[in-house]
């Protein structure tokens, strides 16, 4: 199994055994792995001859200090899950100064508006942090593929969005969500959850089927008013945000067009900690 932490080292490896000249599939990560991670894991190694994962907590993209501080950090426990998919993957698990070299800011990005909704609007600045830390990796990893999780729609399409705008070689190849077998999807935010929340946490994705079930013969105004209800004065959530968008530009659905396909996104607040779901509604 091989682990580096610095550029230097991995693309030394990757140039000295000449696995550039191959197939090499790209999973980045924050690290605190779970089975969602590993599925995309599991894909790379499917398909590429080799799979490189980052396990790297990128600042730029936080903007709550608190949530930064608070993400998991479990390296070695990491690096055991990985060894489960193969221990052929190789590991780069950089510093701070490793991907930034002193100067820990993010670029500005236009995304072509798909950087205002949701995450963008209640995240301000974390898509420029994705952004910049996902080119930095693509340039040092030099992906031939790059694998990312449904679960955070709206970064799947960022990072199509910025491989299309900077012209960067890597085919981006979305993956479906894993869920708990409550429902919950996977995060490693849950790793902050207690049991109890985590049973609770289960109507989060109680109700998007809900939702996805009203959506057929519903207008989205009701069906939005129907998650507002469900979350309305409830003890332990607190609802962030829940729209119907359209997948290609994440506009919100104002009127039901049957030739578009939309998705519903929702983000809510378990005590402190803010958990995302997102479902194909058609
Ligand atoms: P992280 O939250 O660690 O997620 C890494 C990848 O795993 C992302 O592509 C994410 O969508 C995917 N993933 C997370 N939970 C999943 C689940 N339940 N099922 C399937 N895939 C899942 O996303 C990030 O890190 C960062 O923003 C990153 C892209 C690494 C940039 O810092």
């Amino acid at each position: 199994m091989h682990i580096f932490n610095k550029k230097a080292d991995l693309t030394s490896y990757l140039k000295d055994n000449g696995l550039i000249k191959s197939t090499i599939g790209f999973v980045p990560t924050m690290g605190a792995l779970h089975a969602g991670h590993l599925s995309l894991l599991k894909k790379s190694v499917e398909s590429n001859t080799t799979t490189v994962i980052s396990i790297f907590v990128n600042p730029t993209q936080f903007n709550n200090a608190e949530d930064l501080e608070k993400y998991p950090r479990t390296l070695e426990n990491d690096v055991e899950k990985v060894k489960t998919v193969s221990d052929k993957i190789l590991v780069y698990a950089p510093s701070v100064d490793d991907i930034y070299e002193g100067n820990t800011k993010s670029n500005h990005y236009n995304f072509d508006g798909l950087e205002h909704q949701m995450e963008g609007k209640f995240r301000p600045g974390h898509f420029d942090g994705v952004g910049t830390v996902v080119k930095r990796l693509f340039e040092i990893v030099q992906p031939t593929h790059a694998y990312f999780g449904e679960k955070d729609f709206q970064q799947l399409q960022i990072v199509k969005k910025l491989v299309e705008k900077e012209k960067l070689p890597v085919i981006v190849i979305g993956c479906p969500i894993f869920r708990e077998s409550n429902g919950l999807a996977m995060s490693s935010r849950n790793e902050r959850l207690s049991e109890k929340e985590k049973t609770e946490a289960a109507l989060i994705y109680k109700t998007i089927t809900g939702a996805k079930a009203r959506f057929g013969t519903k207008s989205a105004k009701s069906v939005s008013d129907f998650v507002s209800k469900t979350f309305q004065n409830h003890p332990v959530f607190e609802l962030e945000y829940f729209e119907i968008a359209e997948e290609a530009t994440l506009l919100p659905c104002i009127r039901k067009n049957k030739n578009k396909k939309y998705r519903a996104f929702i983000a809510v607040f378990v005590n402190k900690i803010r958990l995302i779901d997102t479902i194909s509604l058609n």
